[in-house]
């Protein structure tokens, strides 16, 4: 096996633990691609220069190529005594090629390798959850062309608020996913930029062309201090975040789906295909896979916390400390990816019992603020209205009525200017047929913003 090139400074053999606990072989070796990808363009950088032959370069490209393919096929033999992809790959070319692939890390250090490695990383894997929230968005908006002209309860404080198309509430999660998709958008943006070249943390004494890797990378631009291009994680962080964001909004629709599925709710049935039954009670079926997803946002959530910690008062310059970074990014978008998947699964087979809906519709005062607004409308100032209707619900309870089912009198008795069209105001469909704002949860409303999101979404 070959000697580290460190091995020559220490004086000892490291302690076995010690291996073992300095190693991220075990988690960094999905690096490797982007490890390959980044050497090569450096080593091609290093030959324009000058610094290495062309047929220096020509060997080294080829044996990454061959490392990489190794790997891949799950024959490239991996071991901790290497501590990350970074040296692995480096003692197998160096194994392959002899001298040549020792001149591979000219110039460079692990600590802007694995900074550019995990920026291009993560730029891959940005477009991958981007192209999952896009496909969930799809669903919701299918879903929500189905049942636009539905009607279902609106909740604040989980109490019966005021009607809203079934269309509109499905697309309030397109909306937030929209967010998080721009989020993304802006944290790849901001990552794009290549620190390969910032060395150890001070540069090189080198003719280095850190402009020609960059672009060999497709990165935008690169980093133009290199004490902070090493140990700049900022990145990570703000991309745990908006997967925490997404998790976030995810854990609302499971806890949504949860409720509504219950049989206290009975609004929509999920597919069997997401659901588990109990060991022990046989009647039992669970929406297991959405309290996951609401459970997995603590993974998301923790990694956050723990990423901003890992940062937290590290002096200046790459530590070790900044080894921990994959762990979470990596943990944060597995967990989103696969909460993505399973969102999407449920909500493309996902109906909603329109009939038991409609039923209970008209129960809990939903038409209570349309009718305070047709007082505004008979020019009675709001503030009143609302004491006047107060003053009708309290009746109907009493009597255990509905607002629609008062006659005129009653409701001259509480307001004169009250006359026969009331009754077109009152209902919850009427009601949710009847708001005209922008952007409101009505069918019409909800079936505008169906053609814009199938517009916008099928450009992606
Ligand atoms: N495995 C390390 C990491 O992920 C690579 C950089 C190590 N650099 C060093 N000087 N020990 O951060």
């Amino acid at each position: 096996m070959a000697e580290k090139s460190w091995e020559k400074r220490l004086s000892g053999e490291p302690d076995d633990l010690t291996v073992d606990f300095v190693e991220s072989l075990s988690f960094d070796k999905r690096l490797y691609k982007y490890d390959i990808v980044g050497s090569i363009a450096h080593a091609q950088m290093l030959s324009e220069q000058k610094l290495i032959t062309k047929d220096e370069f020509r060997q080294i490209k080829d044996t990454l190529i061959a490392i990489s393919e190794e790997i891949t096929a799950g024959k490239f033999k991996f071991d901790n005594k290497y501590e990350d992809i970074h040296m692995a790959i480096e003692a197998s070319l160096i194994e392959k090629t002899g001298a040549i692939g020792k001149k591979l890390h000219t110039g460079r250090s692990r600590n802007d390798q694995v900074a550019t490695d995990i920026r291009l990383w993560m730029r891959d894997e940005i477009e991958i959850i981007q192209a999952k929230i896009t496909l969930l968005q799809k669903a919701f908006v299918k879903l929500a062309q189905k049942y636009a002209d539905n009607i279902m309860p609106g909740y604040t404080h989980l109490q019966r608020a005021q009607p809203v198309s079934i269309g509109s509430y499905l697309l309030s999660f397109v909306e937030r996913l929209e967010r998080d998709f721009i989020r993304l958008n802006n944290c790849k943006i901001l990552l794009n930029i290549s620190p390969l070249g910032s060395g150890a943390l001070a540069g090189s004494t080198l003719g280095l062309d850190r402009k020609k890797s960059a672009e060999l990378l497709g990165f935008s631009d690169i980093t133009y201090n290199s004490i902070d291009g090493v140990s700049d994680r900022d990145f990570c962080a703000e991309f745990i975040f908006d997967c925490s964001l997404i998790a976030s909004h995810l854990s609302t629709l499971a806890e949504d789906l949860i409720l509504h599925s219950s049989n206290e709710f009975g609004f929509v049935s999920v597919d069997d295909a997401y659901c588990t039954s109990s060991s022990m009670m046989p009647q039992k079926r669970n929406l297991d896979v959405a309290e996951l997803i609401r459970g997995k946002t603590g993974r998301v959530f923790g990694s956050l916390i723990a990423m901003l910690t890992i940062l937290k008062g590290q002096p200046s310059g790459y530590n070790r400390d900044m080894q921990e970074d994959k762990i979470h990014i990596f943990s944060s978008s597995d967990t989103i990816e696969a909460c993505l998947d399973m969102a999407r699964g449920i909500i493309s087979h996902m109906k909603f019992n329109v009939t038991a809906i409609a039923a209970g519709l008209d129960e809990g005062f939903l038409d209570a603020t349309a009718l305070a607004e047709y007082l505004v409308k008979k020019a009675i100032p709001f503030r009143e209205a609302h004491g006047i209707v107060g003053q009708l619900v309290a009746k109907c309870e009493m009597k255990k009525k509905k607002l629609c089912e008062l006659s005129l009198d009653e409701f001259k008795q509480a307001c004169a200017a009250i006359e026969q069209d009331v009754f077109d105001s009152l209902g919850s469909a009427n009601v949710a047929n009847s708001y005209i704002t922008e952007g409101a949860a009505g069918p019409k409303q909800a079936k505008r913003q169906i053609e814009y999101w199938t517009k916008q979404l099928d450009q992606r």
